[in-house]
């Protein structure tokens, strides 16, 4: 791609200003509006950030009830959305039945009116607690159970766990999940938050943007990375297995899923806090495989790496995450809607601060197809 003058991948390429986030990539660092992560995860809650994310500034306490209970207030999700999930079957992947039933919120959104923030910001609101409320419908219902009403007296992490399990979570877990949520909020220009900033940029409904960001999130080299980190320890069978394993990867140059990272030069800071947490949850079960396996696959990959010309390659969000969330008893298959359960407050924050001064994205293409062909009839085709 150097040889035609362009960025493959726009690596590099600045495509617009924000301060939602930035990810400091050469010394592992990544701030929300200036805050660093380590920080919101010891001291703030997922609500918190969302507001915070979506207005531009810390909540005061008045601001963060009323936004909490705006978010409460949204949970139920419309008819037609609920219909939409009950018509997927089985076998279908939760992204897929997620990426229609935001599409589904858009059949009563009204259409964009850039000028009136707060209305997109409640509408922003809205999309974030209903999409919750999705994830943890669509993965009942593919466990053939029944779905489970909203708890207005939960957070919004409680309640999300309280909906996917029919139970209250205990209190230590619900703050790990808390903490999960505030991780993934935001990683400035990532390839689902591009992809929602491209939609809305051409002032398309909200819902609709944050839709397109479900099908980028879905691939296995973004946030489809969760679980296939999951299949990739269950394929490796047993922690003695894992060393003899990466030696293979490395050798057939195999991608190791949770590995790597377009900006990251150095160890990803949410994996570092995601592994603290891991830890602990670890200590107080039984099942201890998963994690052991990673630990040694985590180990070998850097000491191994350590050693050639790929010592950029780390770890990132996606290596720790599904091992917390299976601990919690959630599905593997269930890891990237979670994902975005977290991410939409990112790619709404990211859509509100553009259309304070919108301009659609439309890059240039090198063109090097041929410059003057003729049509040939068909049948003088060979
Ligand atoms: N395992 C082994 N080798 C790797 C890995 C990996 N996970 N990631 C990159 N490399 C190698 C890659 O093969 C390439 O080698 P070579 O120069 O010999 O061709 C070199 O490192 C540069 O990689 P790249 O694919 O050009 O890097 P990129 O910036 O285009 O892609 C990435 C970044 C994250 C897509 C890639 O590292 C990857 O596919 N990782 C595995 C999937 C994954 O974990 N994705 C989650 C990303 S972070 C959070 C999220 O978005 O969900």
């Amino acid at each position: 791609s150097e040889e035609h003058g362009f960025s493959k991948g726009l690596a590099g390429v600045v495509a617009d200003a924000t301060s939602v986030s930035q990810v400091q990539g050469e010394v592992g660092r990544l701030i929300y509006r200036g805050i660093s992560i380590e920080e919101l995860a010891e001291k703030s809650t997922y609500e918190e950030c969302a507001f915070f994310s979506l207005y531009g500034k810390m909540p005061n306490q008045n601001e963060l009830n009323k936004f909490t209970t705006e978010m409460k207030a949204s949970r139920v999700l419309p008819k037609a959305v609920e219909a939409v999930i009950s018509a997927a079957p089985r076998s279908a992947h939760p992204m897929a039945i997620l990426q229609a039933a935001i599409s589904a919120i858009g059949f009563e959104e009204h259409p964009v009116n850039l000028k009136n923030e707060e209305m997109n910001i409640h509408s922003a609101t809205k999309i974030i607690s209903q999409l919750a409320t999705a994830v943890a419908r669509i993965s009942r219902e593919r466990r053939g159970l029944e779905p489970v009403a909203p708890n207005t007296d939960l957070s919004h992490a409680e309640n999300f766990l309280y909906m996917l399990n029919g139970e209250i979570p205990n209190k230590d877990e619900a703050r790990m999940f808390d903490v999960a949520l505030i991780l993934h909020l935001d990683h400035d220009f990532n390839a689902s938050t591009f992809a929602a900033r491209v939609v809305a940029s051409t002032e398309a409904k909200l819902s609709l943007s944050i839709s397109a960001a479900i099908g980028a999130l879905s691939g296995p080299l973004h946030g489809g990375a969760n679980e296939k980190v999951l299949e990739m320890a269950d394929s490796i069978g047993a922690p003695q297995n894992a060393k003899a394993w990466v030696a293979n990867a490395l050798a057939t140059k195999a991608k190791v899923m949770g590995f790597g990272h377009r900006v990251y030069r150095t160890m990803d800071p949410r994996a570092k806090v995601l592994r603290g947490m891991l830890e602990k949850l670890v200590a107080t079960k039984k099942e201890k495989d998963t994690y052991e396996t990673l630990r040694i696959v985590h180990d070998t990959m850097i000491e191994e790496l350590s050693k050639t010309s790929k010592d950029y390659i780390w770890p990132n969000v996606d290596f720790w995450s599904g091992a917390l969330y299976r601990l919690m008893g959630i599905e593997s298959i269930d890891f990237t809607p979670i994902f975005a359960v977290s991410r939409v407050a990112g790619w709404s924050s990211h859509i509100i601060e553009m259309w304070r001064d919108n301009r659609i994205y439309r890059p240039a293409a090198k063109y090097i197809g041929p410059a003057d062909e003729k049509y040939v009839d068909i049948k003088n085709r060979k």
